[in-house]
C-alpha cells in the first residue's frame, strides 16, 4: 500500500496488520528510551491545513519515535497565503525528496488529490468531512486493548454524524471488526441518506445505553446551532449529551470515548469525562504507536523488529 487515506482502502485483514504493528510499537513507548531508528534516514512533512492539537503532536511524535526527519509546514507562515495552489505546494514539498506527507485539509478529498502529484507516500490525517483513518485506527486500538476486540460489540455513535469524518471513519473501521454500530443524532445531523452505511439509526439515546460496550461521543460544533441545527446547547445536552445521570445506566464495563476536542457540559459532562470508563486520554495515547505503525508500514523497510534497539546502544535521543 502506497498511501492511507481512506478506511474503505483497507480490509479486515489490513486493519488487524497495522493494529498488531501498533501493539509492538507501544511496548517501545513503555522503554526507557522510547525510539527505535527504523526510518532513520526518512523524511517526514506534517501538511496542516486546518487546526489540530493531538493529531499533529501524535504524528510528529510518532515520526520522531522512529528516528525520521521530521518538517513541519505551516499553514500560517506559508507561501499558501500569497496564493500559491495547492498542487504547487505539494510539488515543491515534493522536489525536495520526502518520503511521507501528513496532510489535514479542511476540503473533502485534498489528500487523494495531492497523492496523484507527489511519488511520496501521503497520509489523510482528517480531510473536510470525509475520512480521519488514522483516528478510526487508534480507536480500534483503544477499543481491542481495554475489551479485547470488537467482534459482537454494540458501539453506539452520538452527535453530529453528517459533519463527522471520525464517524464515517469509525463507522467502517468498528463494522469491519466486527462490531454493530447505532448512530444517535438530530435528525438534522444525521445525513440525509444512510444508504450504505451499515448501521441502524436509534433516535432515543436513554434506549440503548444500558445495551452498549462503547458510547462515543463527538464534538457539537458552536456553529451547528447557530446554522440552526439545533435549538440551543442546553436542550442539546438535555436529549443528546452523557449527563452524570445517563452515565450511571451505562453498564460498569462500557467505554465512554470521545476524539476530542471535548466540549465538556455540552455533549458530555465534566464529571464523566473524569469516570474511570472514559477512556479520552487511553486514546490519545494509542495514536503515537498507531501513527508509528502506519509510517512505518508505508515507508518502512519491511518487517519491524522489536529487537531493533540501536538508539539505545548508541544512547540516541
Ligand atoms: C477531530 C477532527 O479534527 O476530526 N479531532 C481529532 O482529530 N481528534 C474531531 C473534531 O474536531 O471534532
Amino acid at each position: 500500500m502506497k498511501n492511507l487515506l481512506s478506511i474503505s482502502d483497507l480490509d479486515r485483514a489490513d486493519l488487524e496488520g497495522i493494529l498488531d504493528l501498533a501493539a509492538s510499537f507501544a511496548e517501545v513507548q513503555s522503554r526507557d528510551i522510547p525510539k527505535v531508528p527504523a526510518l532513520r534516514g526518512k523524511t517526514v512533512v506534517l501538511a496542516f491545513f486546518e487546526d489540530s492539537t493531538r493529531t499533529r503532536t501524535s504524528f510528529d511524535l510518532a515520526a520522531r519515535r522512529l528516528s525520521a526527519d521530521v518538517v513541519n509546514f505551516s499553514v500560517a507562515s506559508s507561501a499558501t497565503r500569497k496564493g500559491e495552489s495547492l498542487r504547487d505546494t505539494v510539488e515543491t514539498i515534493s522536489a525536495m525528496g520526502v518520503d511521507a506527507i501528513v496532510v489535514r485539509h479542511g476540503s473533502s478529498g485534498a489528500p487523494h488529490r495531492i497523492a496523484r502529484w507527489t511519488d511520496a507516500a501521503v497520509v489523510n490525517a482528517g480531510d473536510g468531512w470525509h475520512q480521519h483513518p488514522t483516528q478510526a485506527l487508534l480507536d480500534c486500538f483503544t477499543i481491542c486493548n481495554k475489551l479485547g476486540g470488537l467482534d459482537g460489540r454494540k458501539v453506539a455513535i452520538c452527535g453530529d454524524i453528517q459533519h463527522s469524518r471520525v464517524a464515517r471513519s469509525n463507522v467502517e473501521a468498528f463494522t469491519k471488526l466486527g462490531a454493530e454500530v447505532v448512530l444517535i443524532g438530530p435528525r438534522t445531523m444525521l445525513p440525509p441518506s444512510l444508504d450504505g452505511w451499515p448501521v441502524k439509526v436509534e433516535p432515543d439515546l436513554d434506549a440503548v445505553l444500558p445495551d452498549i460496550d462503547v458510547a462515543y461521543f463527538l464534538r457539537i460544533q458552536q456553529e451547528r446551532l447557530s446554522e440552526g441545527l439545533f435549538p440551543s446547547i442546553r436542550e442539546y445536552r438535555v436529549r443528546y449529551g452523557l449527563t452524570t445521570e445517563r452515565a450511571a445506566r451505562l453498564r460498569p464495563d462500557a467505554l465512554v470515548m470521545h476524539p476530542g476536542p471535548m466540549n465538556r457540559g455540552v455533549e458530555i459532562d465534566p464529571e464523566v469525562a473524569a469516570d474511570p470508563r472514559a477512556v479520552v486520554l487511553e486514546q490519545v495515547a494509542a495514536g503515537v504507536p498507531v501513527r508509528m505503525a502506519v509510517l512505518y508500514g508505508l515507508v518502512g523497510p519491511g518487517r519491524f523488529d522489536p529487537q531493533d534497539t540501536e538508539p539505545q546502544r548508541q544512547g540516541v535521543a
